[in-house]
């Protein structure tokens, strides 16, 4: 088979290949380096920080579904000035792209966090605003477009040039409307689709499965619901797209891909297979060069719709 250009561009920074592994799926990486070289990987989305240091939510917080999982972990971990300390040196040593990924109670905690990461020398901040608010009475800043924007704003207004990537939620009736508001905020790319809310219920006991009730689903069962919002957000918007949802195979993000994403991540799918995001990366090589592409990057964008 011919070789396949593989790197791609995601606002401004260049990934050797298309393939990201999902924040909160990944941890820091130490456990995943047992198994291979990190820099196989095009970035590593770590795990999300808030200001101070999380518990979670209480157990049990992670059930099976069919095709997917329910989650409702919460932000359990150490910390932002700890992740700069402890975390992020370790990640260095690896040749990929490094992505923090942040959540905030306030736009002020987005902005401080941006500095702190900026001035550590992360290679991009993604800005997770699926969580909720206290300022607006509890409601996630993803699901309203002008606090997606007010959150979008303060945070490229703290990181010094360090590209910002804003994580959108599903939990939303239009995901355009929420890309639109956090383009004109001066977002530099998006990522999508983060979990979507579900619920079980364990009919002998009648209690929910989860102890916080509902939780965020994800794995294969979400990709048809990520391809679509992609498609819809590369429309509506002229931002680059990291786009996630159930992807374990090459065929999946080539779906993503093709729907105008120009990276993917790789999230539950790791749970079940650490080398999945390898398995992804030359599954999307294979049909690059099946389809006579010089560049994966030529994917991106391709759908011919009906
Ligand atoms: C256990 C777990 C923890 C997660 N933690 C975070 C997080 O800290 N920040 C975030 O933006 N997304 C988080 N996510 C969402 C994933 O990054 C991803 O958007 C979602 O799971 C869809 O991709 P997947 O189906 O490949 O897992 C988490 C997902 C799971 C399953």
């Amino acid at each position: 088979m011919p070789d396949v250009n593989m790197s791609v561009e995601l606002a401004g920074v260049t990934l050797k290949n298309p393939v990201v592994v999902a924040s909160g799926t990944f941890g820091f990486g130490r456990e995943y380096s047992r198994f291979y070289d990190l820099g196989e990987l095009g970035g590593i989305c770590a795990k999300g920080l808030t200001l101070h240091p999380r518990t979670g939510n209480p157990a049990p917080r992670i059930a099976e579904t069919p095709m997917g999982i329910l989650n409702s972990v919460g932000l359990e971990n150490p910390g932002v000035d700890a992740f700069i300390r402890e975390e992020l040196p370790f990640l260095r040593q690896f040749d990929t792209k490094v992505i923090a990924n942040i959540s905030g109670n306030t736009p002020e905690e987005y902005g401080i966090m941006c500095e702190k990461l900026s001035a550590a020398g992360v290679d991009m901040i993604e800005v997770n605003i699926s969580c909720p608010n206290v300022k607006a009475g509890g409601l996630a800043y993803g699901t309203r477009p002008e606090l997606a924007a007010e959150v979008t704003e303060e945070a490229k207004k703290h990181a010094s040039g360090v590209p910002v990537m804003v994580k959108l939620s599903p939990n939303v009736t239009d995901i355009t409307e929420i890309a639109r508001a956090v383009e004109g905020a001066g977002a530099d790319a998006l990522s999508l689709i983060n979990t979507i809310r579900g619920m079980r219920i364990d009919v002998n006991t009648r209690r929910p499965v989860l102890k916080m009730n509902t939780g965020g689903l994800s794995g294969p069962a979400v990709l048809p619901v990520a391809v679509r919002m992609v498609w819809e957000v590369s429309q509506a918007v002229s931002l680059p797209i990291l786009g996630m949802g159930g992807v374990s195979r090459g065929e999946d993000g080539a779906q993503l891909m093709l729907a105008g994403a120009s990276a993917v991540a790789v999230g539950t799918a790791l749970f079940a297979d650490p080398f999945a995001p390898l398995r992804v990366r030359d599954g999307l090589a294979g049909i690059a060069a099946k389809q006579g592409l010089a560049a994966v990057s030529e994917l991106t964008g391709g759908v011919r719709p009906w």
